[in-house]
This record gives C-alpha cells, structure tokens and sequence, in this order.
C-alpha cells in the first residue's frame, strides 16, 4: 500500500531527479524558504546562482531574480514557478528610457540596482543590490558623475552613505517598501519605544528615519537601515525586547529564525509583495515536473547584461 507523500517530499524527490538546487528569496512565503536548499538576499542568490553545481536552477523570487541566474549560469537551465512573478519596481525603467536618459549625461557611469530587467542591466555598467551598492558606488572615481537607477529611496540612501553630490537618481518606487511611511514608523514607535529599528533602504520612510533619528523623534543608535542580509546579521545580535522592521514581511521568518529572544514585528504588516506571494507550492511542483517556466534571454542583451552583473559579483569578493 503506498502513503501519500507531502508536497514538501514531493519537491525534493523531485529537485533531486531533476539535478536541481531549489534558491528561495528571502521574501518568500515561510513554506517556500523552509523546502529550499539556499535562502538569501539578492546578492547571496546571485553568488549561490553563479557558483553551483546543480545542472537546474530552480528559482522561487521575482522575474529578473531568475534572469540574474541565467546571466551567471549560461549554461544551466533556470527555471521559476511562473513567469508572472515581477516587480513593480524593475517597471519603472526600460531600456529606451535609460538610453534616452545616458544621452543626457554622456559622461556618466550607469549603476543598475538588479531589480531590473536584462535588456536594462545591457544599457548598465555596472549592477548592484541593496547589500553592496554603497561599495559598488564607492569603486567608481569619486569625480566621475553617476546615474543610479531604478530606486529614488535607495539612490537617496548611496548618496547620504557616500556623500557624494555627483549621483543623479531615477525617481522610481517599490510600490511595497514606498508603502512604508514615516507615519507608521513613527507610531510603533511610540508604542514601543525600547524597540531597535531595522529598515530597508527601499522603504518611503528610510530617509524619514534618519531624519528622525537625527532629531531625536526615532532612537539614533537603535535605528539601522539596511539591506535584508544586513537585517539578519544584526539581528543574530540583537537583545532587545523587540525590533520593528520596516521590509516585505516575508523577512520576519528568517529573522525569527535567528533570535528567538528578541520579538520582531513588522512596521507595516500589510507590506507584501503580490509577486513574491505567486510562488506557491503547488506551482513549484508543477515547475519541478514540468521544467517550466524557463527563463530565456534575448540574445542581444545576453552578453552585455552578464558583465554588469559579473562586475558587481566580483566587487568585495
Ligand atoms: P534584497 O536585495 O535585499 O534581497 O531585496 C530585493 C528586493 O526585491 C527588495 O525589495
Ligand atoms: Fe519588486 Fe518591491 Fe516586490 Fe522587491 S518587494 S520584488 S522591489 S515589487
């Protein structure tokens, strides 16, 4: 008599006759993270993406997440549970309007965070993601003028960590992180005063809280802006009551995961990504069976693309 198996079992017999390794984004639903073998920020993705042995990439994030893969992994297949996953932040920006853009500033040098689409990152020098766009932006000759695209708040971020005056930024969002505001942070708090505070650079109210912080409405040496690794690294070290955390919820998973002492809570519980959410179980199954949807890239792009993600793979390496 056969048992029926889980779902969970089904995925890893499955990635198992498939030669595959499953990569599941941080801001993934609990479930998805914990049937992975790798849960990471877009950087440690992309650096696990380049580096495996596995023949299959099995993708479970966003759209041009799975895109960075096959550009470092050429030769392997890349797959994610559906297509439709993408990011309304990689849509604020095409490659015209970028081309469009350069030509008002021949002289600059171009920094794509990787929330954007390949035929983008082909117009871009260089890539970077929240994790290392500092360093990124710090490796370009300080006189050298630069546009960093496609995220106003984290541009915001680079020119305050840097300080430099030369950095133009596109003024695109995340409708989830630009859904965080100074307002909700401001009310948790008041209501929790003892509290770290751990926020994405990403987020409408990243600038607000180091405004805030600076006048004493927000705890200064409490309050950390930082990218969803950096979240985690804190976080192991961390002994407060609570932290409030201004990211996709998804992030609270891990973050639990890491301190069990320290209460974590988000700053707003509604901020979560339709895109990432389209991940489920049953369509990683489906994907595992049926080796779909797999990501193809258009030639005319591939080549250019994959040097801007490598240039950034190999900054502090
Ligand atoms: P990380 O680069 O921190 O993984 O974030 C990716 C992302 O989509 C942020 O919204
Ligand atoms: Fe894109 Fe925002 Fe979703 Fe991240 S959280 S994948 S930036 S839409």
């Amino acid at each position: 008599q056969r048992t029926a198996i889980s779902w969970q079992e089904e995925v890893r017999r499955l990635a198992r006759e498939r030669d595959a390794v499953i990569l599941a984004h941080n801001y993934q639903e609990p479930a998805i993270q914990d049937v992975a073998d790798h849960v990471g920020d877009s950087l440690a993705l992309s650096r696990l993406a380049a580096s495996t042995d596995a023949s299959t990439i099995v993708f479970c994030g966003v759209h041009f997440m799975a895109e960075t893969a096959k550009l470092l992994s050429p030769d392997k297949t890349v797959l994610i549970p559906t297509a439709q996953a993408g990011c309304s932040l990689a849509d604020t920006i095409d490659a015209d309007q970028l081309r469009a853009w350069k030509a008002e500033h021949p002289d600059a040098a171009v920094v794509a965070y990787v929330n954007t689409s390949a035929a983008v990152k082909a117009e871009a020098d260089v890539c970077c993601t929240s994790s290392n766009a500092v360093e990124v932006v710090n490796s370009i000759p300080a006189d050298q003028p630069i546009l960093f695209l496609p995220d106003q708040f984290l541009g915001a971020h680079v020119r305050r960590q840097t300080g430099r005056g030369n950095i133009e930024v596109w003024m695109g969002e995340c409708h989830v992180h630009a859904g965080i505001s100074a307002a909700d942070l401001r009310a948790q708090v008041a209501a929790d005063p003892a509290a770290e505070v751990l926020v994405h650079p990403e987020c409408g109210c990243a600038s607000s809280a180091v405004w805030l912080a600076g006048v004493g409405d927000l705890p200064a040496e409490r309050t950390h802006i930082l990218s969803t690794a950096g979240m985690l690294d804190t976080a192991r070290g961390l002994t407060a009551k609570t932290a409030l955390v201004a990211t996709e919820i998804g992030m609270l998973h891990q973050l639990r995961k890491v301190n069990q002492q320290t209460t974590f809570l988000p700053v707003n519980p509604k901020a979560s990504c339709r895109f990432m959410k389209m991940i489920t179980p049953e369509l990683l199954v489906r994907c595992l069976r049926e080796g779909r949807d797999e990501i193809q890239l258009p030639s005319e792009v591939v080549e250019r693309a994959r040097r801007s993600v490598e240039r950034m793979v190999a900054i502090g390496k």
